[in-house]
């Protein structure tokens, strides 16, 4: 199987344009933050502090989180619940970053990611997907961009989907959870040694998937 390893910090632009080059390729797309997202709106739901361990850990107990994929597209369940669109509220964002800084919640998804890896030929995105998650994948990439550029598109993608947020607020958001994902003791974001780095700071969306393509296609 082919995988491609795409890591990065928040709103780097990962899912949009990972999501429009794995159809290109025929490829399954794969959002691990979305299983992150599931495993914080859960502790969300159940009234815990999502930056305790010894409240999150229990909630993993009997915890069903799966991926299928309908159409190519993903979708994350909770059991039997259909959760993609709950996930995106932004307080899951927050929620998804302080329990992934849990060991046991890291250890919890890890088989899940890999055996869909192992199966499928896929792009999964994340942030440790060239360095844990699949350190033998044959094309990783490393996706950044300025936290201003950032929070801008952020911003734009909420307000369209019609959430009240202020561009204040997202950017340092997005400051504190780069800071949590980078600085946490396991699996932190960083780029591997062998990944490709593409800043999109400059580029608009589609020169971002052409350029992305190109150094996927110069691989393969
Ligand atoms: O990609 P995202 O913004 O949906 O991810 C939400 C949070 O989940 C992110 O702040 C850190 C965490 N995450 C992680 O630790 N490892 C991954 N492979 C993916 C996401």
């Amino acid at each position: 199987m082919i995988n491609i390893a795409i890591d990065g910090p928040a709103g780097a632009g990962k899912s949009t344009i990972a999501k429009t080059a794995s159809k290109e390729l025929g490829y399954i797309y794969v959002d691990t933050g979305a299983l992150y997202r599931t495993v914080g709106l859960n502790a969300l739901r159940l009234g815990k502090d999502t930056k305790s361990e010894a409240e999150v850990v229990p909630t993993l107990e009997n915890l069903q989180v799966s991926l299928r994929f309908v159409d190519g597209e993903q979708r994350v369940f909770l059991g039997d619940e259909d959760v993609s669109t709950a996930i995106r509220q932004n307080e899951v964002s927050m929620a998804a970053s302080n329990v992934s800084a849990i060991p046991k919640v890291r250890e919890f998804l890890f088989d899940l990611q890999r055996d869909i890896a192992k199966k499928n030929n896929c792009i999964m995105d994340g942030r440790d997907i060239g360095t844990v998650v699949l350190p033998d994948a044959q094309i990783k990439i490393y996706l950044t961009a300025s936290a201003e550029a950032r929070a801008d598109r952020r911003y734009k993608e909420l307000i369209e989907k019609g959430q009240d947020v202020n561009y204040d607020d997202i950017l340092k958001e997005i400051e504190l959870r780069d800071y949590q994902d980078t600085h946490r003791e396991i699996a932190p974001l960083k780029k591997a040694d062998d990944a490709v780095l593409v800043d999109t700071t400059k580029l608009t969306l589609e020169e971002s998937i052409d350029h992305m393509l190109s150094v996927i296609r110069e691989r393969i």
